[in-house]
């Protein structure tokens, strides 16, 4: 029996009747307490497979399941953040916060504890009683983030989360997953566009191609010798960091000149 959070076995894809091949036999296992990075181009199946591990959606063939046990629709243990913002907009920040657990039926002292907590962690807790109408786009961000955490999934899937955010406050966000990682120990799988962004935070890195989605490269982020920096410049001047960054330019730039031609 599998022993990997998620297992994903010859899985297809496949839309419209056929017409699209989102993902085609795809076989990947996803270890535990790793940062696992989906990129490529843009329609290769990325936020595909994720729908498909959150049980968003089912495989049009192959399976895929959690410590052997196949996915059968969403779950607890696996906890999705979209890229769009999805507060409730007439809850305060932390009744969003508190939402998702007592559809869970946590008991009310501890959703207040759990929220605090996760408050403080996305460094929220001042905005505790505002609304999502007062929040910027990467404060609401937190708050999506702080709600799935406070669920208490043991898998973390991020699609994008950062995608509508300017540079800056990706920045500050990426540091603060890092910070996340590093207290919470979750399993987590980031789809991601941005190169800088999967090596930063990834372990490992699974490279889709274009259309029909495949996996090009599986490349295990070794340069970093199991560590994670707080601080991005740290991880820049890392010897192996800019060989990493070139080679997956080079792998997108493969990609999307396919597409093109
Ligand atoms: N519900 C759907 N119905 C029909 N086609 C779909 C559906 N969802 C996705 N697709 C198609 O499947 C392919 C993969 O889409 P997906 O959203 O997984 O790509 P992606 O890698 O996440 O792209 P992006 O980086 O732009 O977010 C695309 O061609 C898309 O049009
Ligand atoms: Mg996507």
């Amino acid at each position: 029996m599998s022993t990997y959070p998620i297992s994903v076995e010859r899985v297809s894809k496949e839309y419209v009747n056929g017409a699209v091949v989102a993902l085609d036999d795809m076989t990947l296992d996803i270890e535990e307490n790793k940062v696992t990075a989906f990129i490529g181009p843009s329609g290769c199946g990325k936020t595909t497979l994720l729908r498909l591990i959150a049980g968003l959606e089912y495989p049009t063939r192959g399976l895929i399941s959690s410590y052997g046990n196949p996915i059968e629709g969403p779950g607890p243990d696996r906890g999705m953040v979209f890229q769009a913002y999805t507060s409730y907009p007439w809850l305060t920040v932390s009744a969003n916060v508190e939402h998702g657990m007592q559809i869970q039926g946590v008991r009310k002292e501890e959703r207040k504890e759990r929220t605090e907590h996760f408050l403080k962690l996305v460094h929220l807790s001042k905005f505790a009683k505002a609304y999502p109408s007062e929040l910027s786009g990467g404060m609401k961000q937190r708050v999506a983030i702080a709600r799935t955490l406070a669920q208490s999934p043991q898998l973390l899937l991020l699609d994008e989360p950062f995608g509508a955010l300017d540079a800056q406050v990706t920045w500050e966000m990426e540091e603060m997953v890092i910070e996340i990682i590093e207290s919470e120990s979750k399993t987590v799988i980031l789809v991601t566009h941005d190169i800088q962004e999967a090596i930063y935070l990834a372990d490992r890195i699974i490279f889709f191609t274009r259309q029909p989605g495949k996996i090009k490269a599986d490349l295990s982020m070794d340069f970093k010798e199991g560590k994670r920096f707080l601080r991005k410049e740290d991880l820049l001047s890392r010897e192996g960091y800019v060989d990493m960054e070139k080679t997956l330019y080079r792998m997108m730039r493969e990609e999307i000149q396919g597409q093109i031609s």
